[in-house]
Order: C-alpha cells, then sequence, then structure tokens
C-alpha cells in the first residue's frame, strides 16, 4: 500500500520506517528541511538502536520530503504522528494536528483514510473526521481511524514488530478494513501481533488508561520506598516480594528519583485535566502527578544533610537523560536537580554517554561536560547518579572511592548493591533502601 506519515518524531518515524519493513510504500513528511536531508542520506535523527539499520535496510521504500501535496496526493492511508505537547493548564494542543489535516484537506484527490497515531484527548478522532469531512473536496470520502502508539523509546523498534497489541479504533467497515490490510503482516509469524478492533473513542482511552496506570504504578513504588526509608526496609525487596504474585508482575516496579520523558508526564496531565473538565476528576492521576513532583526532588536533601553546605562544592552528576538508550531529555530529573544544584552554588560536572549534546543546549557553559564517566568522578563532593545506564551499573564501586576528594554517592535510580558499596567505604544513600 502507499502510505504517508504526518512526522518524522519516535512515533513518526518508527511507524514509517516499520511499515516499509513490512512492505508498504512510505512517503516520510516533515516540515523541518534539514531533517529530511539527514533522513534522506539515512541519518537517523534520534538515537535510537536498531532504526538507523532498518531505515538502510529499506531505503528503497521510504521517501522522505517536506512537499506534502506529493506525500499524500495518491496516498491509500495518511497516518498522523506529530506531536501534541502539553499546553499551560495541563490539556494536549493539537495544533500540529489540525494542520496537518489543513494539508490533507489541500492535497487529497481519492479516497482516503487519516489514521491518528498521535496521543490525542478522547473525541479527538471524531472531531477530525467531522472537521475533514466538511472541508474535503466534494466526491471524496473520508474515515478516520484512531491507532495508538504503544512504543517505547529506546526499544521502539521492538516494541512496533513485536507489539503487545495493535488497537485499532474505527466507525466504519472500510476504515477497519484498511488499517486491518496494513497491519495483516505482523499479526502473522513471526509477529504474530493480537489486533484488537473497538470505537474510536475506545481506542484513544486505551493509550491514556494504559500510559497513566504504568505512571501510577511507578507512583505507588516510589511512595511505598519512602515509606521503607522511614521504616527501614528494602523496597528492592519489597517490590520483588509484590512481583511473585502474577497480577502484579515485576515490570516498573523500580523505585526511583521518578518518571520523566514525553509521555508519562503529558498524558497523567492531559487526562487528568479531561477528566475535571467531565465533571468526573481521576484523583488517583492527580496524586500520582503530585507525587511524582516531589519525588523528583528527594535526592538533593539527603546530600544536603550530609555536605551542611552546598555551595562551592564539586558534584558529578552520571545521567542526564529520562532513561538510558535515549538522548531524550523532556521532563527528566536532571534538568530539575542540575538547576537547583546550580542556583545553590555548587560546581557541576556531568556525564552521560549519548545525552551531553542535547543538555549543553539547555544549560551551555553553565556546567563542564566530562569527556568520560571517570571526569564526573574525579575529585568530587559527591556524586549524583541520574540514569540507569549499564555503563554506570558496571563499574567497580571501588572507583569512587579512589577518585572522589570525598565519596559520597546520591544514588537516584538504584544502580549499586548497599553492602557493596559499603564494603568499598562509600557513604551511600540511594532510593528506598
Ligand atoms: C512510555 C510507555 O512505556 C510506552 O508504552 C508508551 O507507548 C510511550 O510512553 C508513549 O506514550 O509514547 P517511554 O516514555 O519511552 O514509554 O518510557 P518508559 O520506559 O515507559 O519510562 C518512562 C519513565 O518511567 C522513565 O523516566 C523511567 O525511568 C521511569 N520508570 C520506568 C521508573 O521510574 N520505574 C520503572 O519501574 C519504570
Amino acid at each position: 500500500m502507499k502510505i504517508a506519515i504526518a512526522g518524522t518524531g519516535y512515533v513518526g518515524l518508527v511507524t514509517g520506517v516499520t511499515l516499509a519493513h513490512l512492505g508498504h510504500e512510505v512517503w516520510c513528511v516533515d516540515v523541518d528541511q534539514n531533517k529530511i536531508n539527514d533522513l534522506k542520506s539515512n541519518l537517523c535523527p534520534i538515537y535510537e538502536p536498531g532504526l538507523e539499520e532498518l531505515m538502510k535496510e529499506n531505503s528503497s521504500r521510504i521517501h522522505y520530503t517536506i512537499d506534502y501535496k506529493d506525500a499524500y496526493r495518491n496516498a491509500d492511508a495518511i497516518y498522523i504522528g506529530v506531536g501534541t505537547p502539553e499546553r499551560k493548564d495541563g490539556s494536549a494542543n493539537l495544533d500540529y494536528i489540525m494542520s496537518v489535516c489543513n494539508q490533507i484537506i489541500e492535497s487529497v484527490i481519492k479516497d482516503i483514510v487519516v489514521i491518528i497515531k498521535s496521543t490525542v484527548p478522547i473525541g479527538t478522532n471524531d472531531q477530525v473526521e467531522k472537521y475533514l469531512k466538511e472541508k474535503m473536496r466534494k466526491g471524496i470520502s473520508v474515515d478516520v481511524v484512531s491507532n495508538p502508539e504503544f512504543l517505547a523509546q529506546g526499544t521502539a523498534v521492538h516494541d512496533t514488530l513485536y507489539a503487545s497489541r495493535i488497537v485499532i479504533g474505527a466507525e466504519s467497515l472500510r476504515a477497519s478494513e484498511i488499517a486491518k490490510e496494513i497491519y495483516k503482516p505482523l499479526t502473522v509469524n513471526p509477529y504474530n501481533v493480537p489486533l484488537l478492533l473497538m470505537s474510536r473513542r475506545s481506542a484513544e482511552m486505551v493509550k491514556y488508561a494504559s500510559n497513566d496506570f504504568l505512571a501510577l504504578k511507578i507512583s505507588y513504588i516510589n511512595e511505598i520506598s519512602n515509606l521503607c526509608e522511614a521504616l527501614d526496609a528494602n523496597i528492592e525487596d519489597v517490590a520483588k516480594g509484590m512481583s511473585f504474585d502474577s497480577r502484579i508482575g515485576s515490570k516498573f516496579l523500580n523505585a526511583g528519583i521518578g518518571y520523566g520523558g514525553s509521555c508519562f508526564p503529558k498524558d497523567t496531565k492531559a487526562l487528568h485535566f479531561l477528566s475535571k473538565e467531565m465533571g468526573k476528576e481521576l484523583t488517583i492521576v492527580k496524586a500520582c502527578i503530585e507525587v511524582n513532583k516531589k519525588q523528583k526532588a528527594k535526592l538533593i536533601p539527603k546530600m544536603k544533610k550530609d555536605l551542611k553546605s552546598l555551595k562551592d562544592k564539586n558534584i558529578g552528576i552520571l545521567g542526564l537523560t529520562f532513561k538510558p538508550e535515549t538522548d531524550d531529555l523532556r521532563e527528566s530529573p536532571a534538568i530539575e536537580n542540575v538547576r537547583e544544584l546550580l542556583d545553590k552554588g555548587c560546581i557541576i560536572t556531568a556525564y552521560d554517554p549519548v545525552g551531553m549534546n542535547n543538555f549543553k543546549k539547555l544549560f551551555g557553559d553553565q556546567i563542564v561536560y566530562a569527556k568520560s564517566l571517570l571526569g564526573a568522578i574525579k575529585n568530587m563532593d559527591a556524586v549524583m547518579i541520574l540514569t540507569e545506564w549499564n555503563e554506570f551499573k558496571e563499574i567497580d564501586p571501588k572507583l569512587f572511592k579512589a577518585n572522589m576528594k570525598n565519596p559520597n554517592v546520591y544514588d537516584g535510580r538504584n544502580c549499586f548493591d548497599i553492602n557493596q558499596m559499603k564494603k568499598s567505604g562509600i557513604n551511600y544513600k540511594s532510593m528506598g533502601r
């Protein structure tokens, strides 16, 4: 099939590349000419393991362009994978979605199915279809399908090809048949992905309800971990003990310095906003948002208690990205923590395997960027670990003692064994242990 994709961010690009991998002819559209030029040279604009390889492997079936008219004109289906950023009040901003709709109206010359992959508030697909139907040239039929995305950054390619499920929300047979046809290769060997058909509003809700549930799980374990600290229990043992109950499971029970990224913070706020508007406030989601905000600030007080004054102290930061295997900094706990340490007069040296260039765009020369992990440890008064990169977890704890001025380590991601750290002579504080 001929498929056009609006947006070459995480969702759009991964969708485009994997659909090409499944045999479809794909046009990836973006407004950013520089990005399109890079993509044309098979340079992946985001750090996503396996994506660039897949781009190269399927380059004969993928076209990158800013010419949306050319891409949309003869497409059998157009995906919308543009951002829906958070507004000040927590609601989702749909401006990018609407601007793609206007381009579709301008360009399309035959019947079309528009598939919305971006995370949008419940009811948006209905509104978009109404808008497109009203404005589309006479004689052209348009159907809108909700097809939420469940990929996680860092494992995006695998999460798309071996997805937990494909959710299709459609209101007409034609629309659901086209969506089913596109995904047919994924529903058979070797992928065998379950495909679920439902109403558009239910599909939109599946996305928010899933993300908010996962965020709740994290905030719950984080609150339990805070209580563990107060009661001298160990959150890792507690989470392990819980996880053997298959109804609870072991995933997303890692306590830490809070969730970040472009999805959980935004999607919790957007669903909370919507629920309030409907007069059915999700107080549980509100609590989850508050817990996460407080969680991000849990480590500095521990450091302050040990070091007394933080002024002019040399602090090493290990990890800047919101999680490992991505260069994304959106809502990363590192941003607020570095900001606060700078406010307190600390001298910061940071190291991250892939996130430093993006961090430089935010903090410039306010901090020092180390060339290696060791550079962010050497001669430091304290080290703060904010992302659980394997490169950090694999080091010998003795390295801290041997290189730091004072071996104070504050670990927001529970990367090390507490007993081993103690044996290595390190003043080690972590989360809930
Ligand atoms: C998340 C969801 O996991 C995906 O299913 C969803 O498709 C995606 O949002 C989206 O809406 O597009 P992502 O934001 O890439 O994916 O990252 P996650 O792996 O879910 O991690 C989110 C945050 O939670 C990270 O900051 C991570 O460190 C934190 N986390 C995760 C914890 O603090 N503890 C855990 O046990 C797990």
